[in-house]
């Protein structure tokens, strides 16, 4: 209860201006991903078991996608994923995102990794994607779609731009993994040395959709963990009217984004209405060949990337033409 009343009290004082994702994070993140990913911004490490799951998702959007030599778009690559370790393997691949920030990162990754058979382009939210009718060969998408406004609009432009027989391969947020611990959730997103994002998320799992509140601090991340300990920790439940109060001279933005973020089940019956052929739920390929990793843990790991990739693709393209339940959310493949 004390939890909502703080929701209560930002929205009654502090006025939260209502904002799209990229407004609300995208657009102020240096890297989205908080240099994590592997071959982007860390050497590989094949003793790491995110980094095989890393490799088993560039073979599962490069198979599921059939987009071995095409023409490929990702759409939303924040920093440059998957297309940069996809690109490789394709003959072109265009990323798109709303974020011009985004795109501004995605250049420069690609320009220091010197790969030169990809582009990242922007657009406004709203608009249409700048491309002709069919005209990608396979559409990758990693927890982007459930990122605009309108996933169903977005998922209809993308298959628009998808060739006939093309083939368009998603990940997404679904809420079901939030359920009984997490519905409500705090999240702080450096943004400076001396300034942060307290997210507070509140998912409504039945209405398949969440609203964060983003409350920008000139205090550093280090700084408000440091206050946020002495109530008990970063919890949701810690984040009351009068921790709120103790920080407001020091707030300097408010925002609210809603966002839907459909079950499986969901995309599932809007792709079929939207008139894709075949759609087609399957097992993804960062399990696979995470699952692979453990059973290699216990012999020799291989302890180069193209060992590793060589005992990865095989299994990997296995696990993407293996339907899983759709009770679980799994990744989900659909052709034009
Ligand atoms: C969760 S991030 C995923 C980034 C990357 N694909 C990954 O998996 O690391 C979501 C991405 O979607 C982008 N995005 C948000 N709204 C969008 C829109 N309307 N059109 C295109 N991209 C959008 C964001 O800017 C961000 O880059």
């Amino acid at each position: 209860m004390g939890e909502l009343k703080a929701i209560n009290w930002i929205e009654k004082n502090l006025s939260p201006e209502f904002s799209t994702s990229e407004e609300f994070i995208y657009n102020e993140m240096e890297s989205q991903s908080c240099y994590s990913l592997p071959v982007i911004y860390q050497p590989f490490d094949s003793t790491k078991k995110s980094h095989w799951a890393d490799r088993g998702s560039l073979f599962d959007y490069l198979y599921s996608t059939n987009g071995g030599g095409k023409l490929l778009l990702d759409f939303g690559p924040g920093d440059g994923w998957p297309s940069l370790i996809v690109a490789p393997h394709a003959a072109e691949v265009v990323g798109i995102d709303s974020s011009p920030r985004r795109v501004k990162v995605c250049n420069q990754n690609a320009k220091r990794l010197g790969i030169r058979n990809v582009k990242f382009v922007s657009y406004k939210v709203g608009e249409k994607l700048p491309f002709e009718d069919n005209s990608f060969d396979g559409i990758m998408a990693a927890s982007s779609i459930e990122q605009t406004p309108d996933p169903k609009a977005t998922l209809k432009e993308l298959f628009r731009v998808l060739k006939p027989g093309g083939r368009l391969r998603f990940k997404y947020e679904a809420l079901e993994q939030y359920r009984n611990s997490k519905e409500k959730d705090v999240w702080i997103a450096e943004l400076t040395d001396n300034s942060c994002k307290l997210v507070l998320y509140v998912r409504d799992l039945k209405q398949e959709c969440v609203t964060q509140y983003g409350i920008t601090v000139s205090l550093s991340k280090r700084e408000i963990v440091e206050l946020l300990k002495r109530d008990g920790g970063t919890h949701f439940t810690n984040i009351t009217v009068r921790f709120l109060e103790s920080i407001r001279p020091r707030i300097i933005g408010v925002q609210i984004c809603r966002l839907k973020h459909p079950s499986g089940r969901t995309y599932i019956s809007w792709l079929k209405e939207i008139g894709f052929k075949e759609v087609l739920p399957t097992h993804s390929g960062a399990d696979a060949a995470a699952k692979l990793f453990e059973h290699y843990k216990q012999l020799q790991i291989p302890d180069d990337i193209e060992s590793v990739d060589r005992v990865i693709k095989p299994v990997v393209r296995v696990a993407v033409q293996l339907s899983a339940p759709i009770e679980t959310d799994p990744m989900i493949t659909a052709v034009k």
